[in-house]
Parts: C-alpha cells; sequence; structure tokens
C-alpha cells in the first residue's frame, strides 16, 4: 500500500529517498516516484511500476537538491499511470499522500471555480491545490491548519514549497506517520521501518497534528497550530539484514521459517520448567473479563475465528468475532467487562485500528495481538502480545497466521486456567504437547514433493472448495484466501456441513475440492460430507493426521497425511499443505508470488 519517506538534509537526498522508497516495497504498490527543491524549482519525477523502473526511467542521480519527498502509491482513485503517481505538484507546492480524501469531489469544484487546473484523476491532486489557494492569504502554519481542517477522510501527508526551500511538512489524521532524526539531516517516513536503516530515533505523529522537519530541527503542531513538544522514542537497533537467502520468494522462506515462529513464541510465553503459561502485566483481573470479542481483516480476521474455537473450548467466557470494516460502523453495545482483542501483523490496518481507536474511545479494554511492535495498533492498545515472527515481507500471510493464532492459543489456554475452566492437570499436559508442535510443524513442512503434483490441477480448474468442520473450518477459509490471492483462481472456504444448504450447486464434475478432515470430533460428519461431493463429481484433495486406523477413503483423489497431536493443534498442521497448494500453483503460472496483483502488504486505507 502507499508508503512516504520525506528526507531533509546537508547533502542531496535523491539516493537516499530512493532506497527508503525500496524498503518500502513490501507493502504492494503500482507506481512510484519523487520531488526534491532545487534551485528555486520543484523537481519532479514519477512513473507507472516498480522503484527500478523509475530509476531507469530517469537519470535519478542528476536530480540534485537537499530536501525531498518520495512515495509509492497503490491506487485508489485513478487508474495506476504516471500522471496519477505521486508526487502531485502546482507551481509552488508539492506532495505525497497516503489515505482517501472523502470530499475530494466538493473540494475540486471550488477550486475548479478559483482557476485551479487539475491534471490527474486523484483526489490527492485537491490537497496540492487547497495548500496553494490558503498560502495566498496565510503564513505556512496557518495554511496547514485550515487546510487540514478542510479535508475529510484519512492521510499521512508530505509536503515541500518552492518558496520554502529547507523544509518538509508533514501532517496525520488516520494514517500513520513517524517522523526520524539523524545527523544533519531529519526524515518523514510513513513507517519506522522504511527509516530503520538511516535511524532509531524516532516520533510518532497523532491524529490531527502535523510538524515542520528541517535538517536540524522538527517542531511539531496540534490541529489548531500551537506548538507541541513530542517524545523521542529509541527502537531497537538490532534489525537483522532480512533477504531471500536461498528461497526464490519470500513467502516460500517465511513457510520454512514457522517452526522458528512457533518455538520463538513458545519460549516467550511458556514456562517449560513450571508447565506454566506467563503473560507478564496482563492488566486486568481475570474476574472483571466475562466476554471477549476479537477483531481483525483478511488472514488476521480468519486467526480470530481460529480463537474463537478455542476460547469456546477451553474458557466459559462469551466469544464474538468481527471483521475491523464491519465493526468500526456497527452500532456496538461496549460493556466494560467485555476484553476487545485486535489481531494485526503489521498493526497498521486502517479499518483494525480504527475498531481499535473506536474502543479506546469508549474507554474499553483493549489488547493487541501484532507482529511489528513499533505500530499504530501496539502503540495504542493497553496491552500488547507481540507475536514475534520477525519480518514477513511476502503480502500473502503465513507465519504470522501462525504465529497470530499460537498466541491466541496461549491466551485461550492461560485464561481458561486462570478461570478455572481447565483442570490442572490438562492444563499442563496441553502445555507440554504444544512444545512438541514447532517439531511437529517441521515434519509437516516435508510434503513438497506430493503438493507439487497436485498443484496444477488447481490452476487449470474454473474453480475450488475448502471445506472444512470444527477447528478445520477457519483453516479451509485460510486455505481458500492464500489461493485465490496468490493463482488468481476462484476458491470458496465453506464449513463442510453447509454443502447442502446451496455451495452443492456448484460442484461439477472434475472440480477440485480440499476436503480438511482430521481425527477429530468432527470426522465421521466430515468424511459424509466429503462422500456426498465425491458422488457429485469432485475430485476431492484429503487433508488428515497420520494414524493408525485406516481413514475412509473411497474414490478419493488425493490424500496427504499431516502430523500426529492433540485436536488442539491439528488446525496448525493442516494450515502448512495449504500454504504449499497456493504457493506452488502460482510458482506453475509464473505469477508474482511475493506481490500478487491488486493487494499491498500493509492496508492503510479503509
Ligand atoms: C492475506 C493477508 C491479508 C492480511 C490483512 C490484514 O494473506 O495477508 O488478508 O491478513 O490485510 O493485515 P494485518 O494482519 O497486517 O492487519
Amino acid at each position: 500500500m502507499c508508503g512516504i519517506i520525506g528526507i531533509s538534509s546537508h547533502k542531496s537526498v535523491s539516493g537516499n529517498i530512493i532506497s527508503s522508497l525500496k524498503k518500502l516495497e513490501y507493502r504492494g504498490y503500482d507506481s512510484a516516484g519523487l520531488a526534491t527543491l532545487y534551485n528555486g524549482e520543484i523537481n519532479e519525477v514519477k512513473s507507472k511500476g516498480r522503484v527500478d523502473e523509475l530509476e531507469q526511467n530517469f537519470n535519478l542521480k542528476d536530480l540534485k537538491g537537499n530536501v525531498g519527498i518520495g512515495h509509492v502509491r497503490w491506487a485508489t482513485h485513478g487508474i495506476p499511470n504516471s500522471v496519477n503517481a505521486h508526487p502531485h505538484s502546482s507551481e509552488n507546492v508539492s506532495i505525497v499522500h497516503n489515505g482517501i480524501i472523502e470530499n475530494s469531489t466538493i473540494l475540486k469544484k471550488f477550486l475548479i471555480n478559483k482557476g485551479h487546473k487539475f491534471k490527474s484523476q486523484t483526489d490527492t491532486e485537491v490537497i496540492v491545490h487547497l495548500i496553494t489557494e490558503n498560502l495566498k492569504e496565510l503564513e505556512l502554519e496557518g495554511a496547514i491548519t485550515k487546510t487540514l481542517k478542510q479535508l475529510h477522510g484519512s492521510f499521512a501527508l508530505g509536503i515541500v514549497f518552492k518558496d520554502l526551500p529547507d523544509l518538509i511538512v508533514g501532517a496525520r489524521r488516520g494514517s500513520p506517520l513517524a517522523v526520524g532524526y539523524g545527523p544533519n539531516e531529519n526524515y518523514l517516513g510513513s513507517d519506522s521501518y522504511a527509516l530503520k536503516s538511516m535511524t532509531n530515533k524516532i516520533s510518532y505523529l497523532e491524529d490531527g497534528e502535523f510538524c515542520i522537519i528541517k535538517k536540524d530541527h522538527v517542531s511539531f503542531f496540534n490541529d489548531e497550530g500551537k506548538k507541541i513538544n513530542k517524545k523521542i522514542l529509541e527502537l531497537s537497533s538490532n534489525e537483522k539484514v532480512y533477504d531471500k537467502g536461498d528461497f526464490k520468494h519470500f513467502m516460500a522462506k517465511e513457510i520454512e521459517e514457522q517452526p522458528i515462529t512457533l518455538k520463538t513464541g513458545i519460549k516467550e510465553y511458556v514456562d517449560s520448567i513450571n508447565e506454566d503459561i506467563n503473560i507478564i502485566n496482563f492488566p486486568w483481573n481475570i474476574n472483571d473479563i466475562k466476554s471477549i470479542t476479537l477483531v481483525g481483516c483478511g488472514t488476521a480476521y480468519h486467526s480470530c475465528l481460529m480463537a474463537k474455537y478455542w476460547f469456546e473450548e477451553l474458557t466459559s467466557l462469551d466469544v464474538n468475532i468481527d471483521i475491523a470494516s464491519e465493526f468500526r460502523y456497527r452500532k456496538n453495545r461496549f460493556k466494560s467487562e467485555n476484553l476487545y482483542i485486535f489481531v494485526s501483523q503489521s498493526g497498521e490496518t486502517a479499518d483494525t485500528y480504527a475498531a481499535l481507536d473506536l474502543c479506546k474511545k469508549n474507554n474499553m479494554k483493549t489488547c493487541a495481538v501484532v507482529n511489528v511492535i513499533e505500530s499504530s495498533i501496539a502503540r495504542d492498545a493497553n496491552f500488547v502480545l507481540p507475536i514475534h515472527c520477525g519480518p514477513e515481507i511476502g503480502v500473502a500471510s503465513t507465519k504470522a497466521f501462525l504465529g497470530q493464532i499460537l498466541i491466541l492459543y496461549i491466551l485461550s489456554l492461560k485464561l481458561g486456567y486462570l478461570k478455572k475452566d481447565i483442570k490442572t492437570e490438562d492444563y499442563k499436559k496441553k502445555i507440554k504437547e504444544l512444545k512438541n508442535l514447532p517439531k511437529l510443524v517441521e515434519q509437516t513442512l516435508l510434503i513438497d514433493n506430493e503438493i507439487q503434483a497436485i498443484s496444477s490441477t488447481f490452476n487449470e480448474a474454473k474453480g475450488s472448495m475448502f471445506l472444512g468442520r470444527g477447528f478445520s473450518f477457519p483453516i479451509a477459509l485460510e486455505g481458500a484466501l492464500k489461493l485465490k490471492e496468490l493463482s488468481y483462481v476462484h476458491a470458496e472456504g465453506y464449513p463442510a456441513g453447509e454443502m447442502k444448504h446451496g455451495p452443492l450447486a456448484l460442484i461439477e464434475e472434475g472440480m477440485p475440492v480440499v476436503v480438511l478432515a482430521p481425527r477429530d470430533n468432527y470426522y465421521k460428519k466430515t468424511i459424509s460430507n466429503m462422500q456426498e461431493v465425491i458422488a457429485r463429481g469432485a475430485r476431492v484433495l484429503l487433508i488428515t493426521n497420520k494414524s493408525k486406523d485406516e481413514v475412509f477413503s473411497e474414490n478419493v483423489w488425493e490424500k496427504i497425511e499431516v502430523e500426529n497431536t492433540n485436536d488442539d493443534l491439528l488446525p496448525f498442521l493442516l494450515t502448512i499443505p495449504l500454504q504449499k497448494l497456493a504457493y506452488y500453483s502460482a510458482l506453475k503460472m509464473g505469477y508474482d508470488i511475493d506481490k500478487p496483483r491488486n493487494l499491498a502488504k500493509s492496508v492503510t486505507v479503509e
């Protein structure tokens, strides 16, 4: 998704802007650009496609200037082309923008009436002209304050001015924005990750605030244009270089890293000696929590659904789950005895953040399960449970999913134990079995050959289905999501018991259907549902767990067996073949696996 970088320095900035934009590439984007101030002019270059193309299309070494802004764009208003790429500039002002301006149509009419000419189809261009207009009668701080008040929607902005050649203005509402401090230069970035190679000293803008960045000084202002002070935070500087190693894609590497993700999570939260779970500094009395609401988007929402099954199984808590984009606009009945849990890899997903913000404004108990601990969601929640899976670069979430469900499982176990909903011996037994999970995932990861052989059937089909019941249902949804986002093949996830109520009509001769039927409480029921789709011509890939008992697999097209463990933990193992199925299908099609079309890693617009 869109990313911003800005640098005000004592030396030329275009090289560092380009390398920072490359750091933002993992977010997914479709065009890129930058603008520098030099010799009383705004020098703007931008093009469709990747930052590499921008470098090929323009001689960026000649792009002089000690102050500049850069952007990677993920199209919202207007197709991805070089005209709609950012920065957008008037004669005096140049802007990069993340977010959406909801009243852009009205503002555009107003500005056209004032004589402003528009070049692009974007909502962003109205900001350029609005500031230009306001600067006619107000000094800088006043013009920015007025402009921000006129904008509806969400934004993170980086702005430079032809007549103010030593500064960058940054402003935030809804979309995150960080300021970094360096030697003889200061920075603006849409996330601290983009700035980490230059500095570990960071301040974050809050909603409504703006800042003026010069090479040797940064000032901050509130939404009324009054100067405010900001804390400078020091980020951990132990960032290791994260590359693909010997893997063809980050996704392949991240799938294989899952045993490490689980080991790290278990090490962090499980006290092996006492067979107990440590959730340090949990800020509430357990008796004050009667129910839980889990909120997320996409894969993170599937983690919430998975957790619902565990929380219901292991605790007496009432459990609700919600998709963040729905939660934030519904009439929620906020309850003080409810714990709201927000699940997110990036910690920057706009809808999840807005849902958290809504809970905060209603003084609710909020907890975040996140990977990026410097993120907005992590910063704003009352309590944070980090996933600790390291950077996830592939747009399709893999290790973060396993990391999220691990933390949620651990939390459900602990709360169940504290609430005396599970017996001590069961609690200890489950912890013991959990410690063995990374090893089982490692063994399950060795199924490459079987999966590779099967994967092309899914590409060649018109569509496919993923079925599961109980603990396997969320994993069926996740498997379908992975396949559709990577291979662009239609894939539906369904509870197997729901097929007769409509979806069975889609089954036709040869349609590939994945059936998740581990030997758990639902096994026999799922096998019956499987026979119903086989009877209608489906080619069933049955995924179950290893067992002494022969699986009832008559007429099954292919069968894959994952390792064996207790029912709670089987979802972790069932996920692995589905991730690999999506990976190998996309590989056969030659698709851009780490950056699937139209998608972004960090979804910072709603
Ligand atoms: C799918 C995927 C997305 C994300 C979703 C939420 O593979 O990665 O569905 O899960 O965009 O992102 P986070 O977890 O960053 O809030």
